[in-house]
């Protein structure tokens, strides 16, 4: 189990006015974790359950820069783990599309680009002091595009998801903008997926494609509460047993460009926008129930098996790492 000291707890609490207990989700915090949607905590452990999806943690932002008649749309990230033959790891990541009820999710029309390779930068907060050195904590680590982002990537693939969806008068919108990204190279977006990996393997999905998702479980990971979500799609990574994979795959940022296509029949928007937006599951400790975590263990291995295994998947990762 994790020793917090004394000292790196009060560095822990005082960065939580930063990062926000409010009540509302402010666009200052954009990415944020269980912690403040209210999720159940499987012991210290972050869990949330969606329709028939178990994940570990979960990181929502809100779409940046939406007109106006799109305001309040966000974007969920949800992860689990499933153990493979011979030490490998399956990373499994499900990506949600959150609506207020006054947005149908049928009225949007446009496309979801989920880049799957994490960029070269990382969140560099916040900071976990420890006894030779100080580390970002990767598992809390927030922040929003721009700190991981070249602006000029943002910018090029904004504008150039606009004006190609602008150009496009047949239906396949989005078959026309995958075979854009596939083919050319985008001015800033050289680290988009990786060192030198230019935007990596990513995802194209038509808002037509998307699914509601069952609000059947006592996990509904928005804010506010009465919000809806659709499934956009999922993604599978493998990774290996060490902690340095389980770091990499399953806190990974995740870069999104969203296209909302605007018409003159559409009574939503009338002009295309595109918005990239950063996801990455965002999970913390919860000090005050550390301390009697291990006694509550054995009750909750019982219970539920698969997220048990889960759980015991993160202690390992903290066991196994030096602070
Ligand atoms: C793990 O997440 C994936 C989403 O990528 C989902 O399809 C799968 O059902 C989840 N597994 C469990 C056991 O919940
Ligand atoms: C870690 O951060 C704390 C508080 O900011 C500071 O007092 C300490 O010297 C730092 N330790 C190291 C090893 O950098
Ligand atoms: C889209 O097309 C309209 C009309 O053809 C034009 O006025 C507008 O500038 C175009 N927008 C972009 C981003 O190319
Ligand atoms: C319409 O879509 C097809 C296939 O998706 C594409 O080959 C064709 O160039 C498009 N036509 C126009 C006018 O954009
Ligand atoms: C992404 O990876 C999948 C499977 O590994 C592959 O089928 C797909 O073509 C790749 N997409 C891109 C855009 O590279
Ligand atoms: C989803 O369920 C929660 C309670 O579990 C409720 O508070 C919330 O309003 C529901 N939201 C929707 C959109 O149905
Ligand atoms: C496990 O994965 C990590 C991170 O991707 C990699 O650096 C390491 O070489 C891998 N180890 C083994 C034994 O495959
Ligand atoms: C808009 O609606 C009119 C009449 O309903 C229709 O003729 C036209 O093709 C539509 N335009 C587009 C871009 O969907
Ligand atoms: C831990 O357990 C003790 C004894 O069961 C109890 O008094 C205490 O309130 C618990 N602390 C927390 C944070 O749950």
């Amino acid at each position: 189990m994790v020793r917090i000291t004394p000292a790196s707890l009060a560095f822990l609490l005082s960065l939580l006015p930063a990062y926000g207990l409010s009540e509302d989700i402010k666009p200052s915090e954009s990415l944020v974790g269980c912690n403040e949607v209210s999720c159940p905590k499987e012991n210290t452990y972050d869990r949330c359950t969606v329709d028939d999806k178990t994940f570990l943690g979960i990181g929502l932002a809100r779409i940046p820069n939406v007109p106006s008649a799109l305001d309040g749309l966000s974007l969920i990230k949800g992860v689990n783990v499933s153990q493979r033959d011979r030490g490998a790891r399956q990373f499994n990541s499900a990506y949600y599309l959150g609506t207020p009820p006054e947005i149908d999710v049928k009225d949007l029309s446009g496309c979801v680009v989920i880049f799957n390779d994490p960029p070269e930068k990382q969140f560099d907060g916040p900071v976990k002091t420890g006894k030779d050195k100080n580390v970002t904590d990767v598992q809390a680590a927030r922040g929003t595009c721009p700190d991981v982002v070249e602006q000029k990537c943002i910018d090029t693939l904004t504008a150039r998801a606009r004006s190609l969806i602008n150009a496009t008068s047949n239906g396949s919108v989005c078959a026309a903008l995958e075979r854009e990204l596939k083919q050319n190279t985008f001015e800033g977006c050289g680290d988009l997926g990786g060192k030198g990996k230019g935007l990596g393997n990513f995802t194209v999905t038509s808002f037509g494609d998307i699914s509601t998702v069952k609000n059947s479980t006592d996990c509904w990971p928005i804010k506010p509460k009465s919000d809806d979500l659709a499934l956009v799609t999922e993604n599978i990574a493998m990774g290996n047993s060490t902690a340095t994979s389980m770091y990499q795959e399953a806190w990974k940022i995740t870069p999104v460009l969203t296209v909302f296509v605007g018409d003159n029949n559409n009574s939503l928007v009338d002009k295309t926008s595109a918005q990239m937006t950063c996801l990455k599951v965002v999970t913390e400790d919860n000090p005050d129930e550390e301390e009697n975590g291990s006694k509550n263990s054995a009750s909750m291995l019982s219970t539920s098996p698969y997220v048990a295994g889960m759980a015991i998947l993160i202690t390992a990762v903290w066991a196994a790492r030096a602070l």
